[in-house]
């Protein structure tokens, strides 16, 4: 892991809680991709500093960065970072690292397609740049930065559509993190609620824990409570109770995954949600940019879902919570059909049902 190489930890408090919007999840340094420490949020305010392509894909692995475009952000930071490091002397030589290092990257999660987005955009951009390696080596590090900024633009842009959708005194449901520190900057399913909140309209937000991972309670209770909206946080299994009642007006998740009919991938529990929020017949909307959007996968029946050692789920953390050697899975995320979700908002526009032609349309619009 990451953290553990010698030489990685580089500080603890090298970022500043009080100014959430500016704060990096995702940073270069000469040298290193410098993540903030997810893994210990909210009780410890650690960096992490990758030096090497295995330390980044290690620290994507093992979620010390996550949420699917900060992954993607990272990613394009390591294809740079292999850029800087590599021996290769020649052009062809410096190729076929890349390669090999997109393969890297691309196997430390499978599911956000957001990594793999990345990592092909900065082989493409490799690819395009001649004559030499130091040459590619510079643009891979501009473009890692472009990438990064696009991230935070389009971050904003979700906010401001999807701000539209609130009401004054709106009470949304949210699930995992789709915040700031899983992005670049404002977050995806938190920045329409962020941009609601900062025009006045005075929200409520409840914050699914999110097990195994506790992302909702850890992550997304932390960003609210540093932005000043007011949250309630509940366990995965009160969502129907307080649907029941009458206390839920929307829910707003991120995506992992959205393919061409419009089939979401997100953390798992989304799914559940959403059944929910159709039985209660509460408006369910997605937040994802369009670097989310796979169009080369027809349905959520061919979205990979990663697996993960189901030890996170009988434990937490050191702490065993279920009878030593039980059976457990740990599937990370699920697939919401389409037909349950009321909207997707994204950095290009609102896009409802007819799910096939509006995305298509929306991403050709880039
Ligand atoms: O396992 P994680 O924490 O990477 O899962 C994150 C999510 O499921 C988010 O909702 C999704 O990546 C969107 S983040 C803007």
């Amino acid at each position: 892991m990451c953290r553990r190489t010698d030489g990685d930890i580089l500080s603890g408090m090298a970022w500043r809680s009080e100014n959430l919007n500016e704060v990096q999840t995702v940073w270069w340094e000469p040298g290193a991709v410098c993540l903030i420490d997810q893994t210990k949020l909210p009780h410890a305010r650690e960096t992490v500093r990758c030096k090497s392509v295995e330390a980044v894909a290690a620290a994507i692995r093992e979620l010390v960065v996550r949420g699917a475009p900060a992954i993607g952000v990272t990613a394009a930071y390591g294809m740079a970072l292999a850029a800087r490091k590599s021996a290769a002397t020649d052009r062809p030589g410096l190729l076929d690292e890349l390669v090999r290092v997109k393969k890297i990257l691309d196997a430390s999660r499978s599911t956000a397609v957001n990594l793999s987005w990345a990592t092909g955009r900065m082989l493409g951009v490799a690819r395009k740049t001649d004559p030499g390696v130091v040459e590619i080596a510079e643009r891979l590090l501009a473009e890692a930065h472009e990438i990064r900024d696009e991230d935070k633009r389009m971050c904003r842009r979700i906010g401001e559509h999807g701000a539209a959708l609130l009401g004054r005194g709106s009470r949304v449901l949210t699930h995992c993190n789709a915040g700031g520190l899983a992005t670049t900057g404002y977050g995806t399913a938190l920045a329409p609620i962020r941009m609601a909140h900062e025009e006045g309209k005075e929200l409520h937000v409840f914050v699914d824990e999110t097990r195994p991972f506790l992302q909702g309670a850890r992550l997304t209770a932390w960003e609210l409570r540093e932005a000043g909206i007011p949250l309630t946080l509940i366990t995965d299994s009160m969502a129907a109770h307080f649907m029941g009642r009458g206390e839920v007006d929307c829910v707003i998740v991120g995506a992992d995954r959205i393919v061409a009919n419009g089939d979401v991938a997100n953390k798992i529990g989304t799914y559940g949600l959403a059944v929910l929020a159709r039985a209660h017949a509460i408006p369910f909307y997605v937040a994802a940019p369009t670097t989310t959007i796979d169009l080369s996968l027809k349905s959520g029946e061919e979205i990979p879902i990663e697996q993960r050692d189901p030890e996170e789920v009988t434990h937490l953390g050191d702490q065993p919570l279920a009878p030593e050697g039980v059976h457990a899975a740990y599937p990370a995320f699920d697939v919401t059909p389409h037909g349950l979700v009321t909207a997707i908002i994204t950095e290009r526009g609102i896009v409802e049902q007819a799910y096939e032609k509006e995305l298509r349309r929306l991403v050709q619009a880039g």
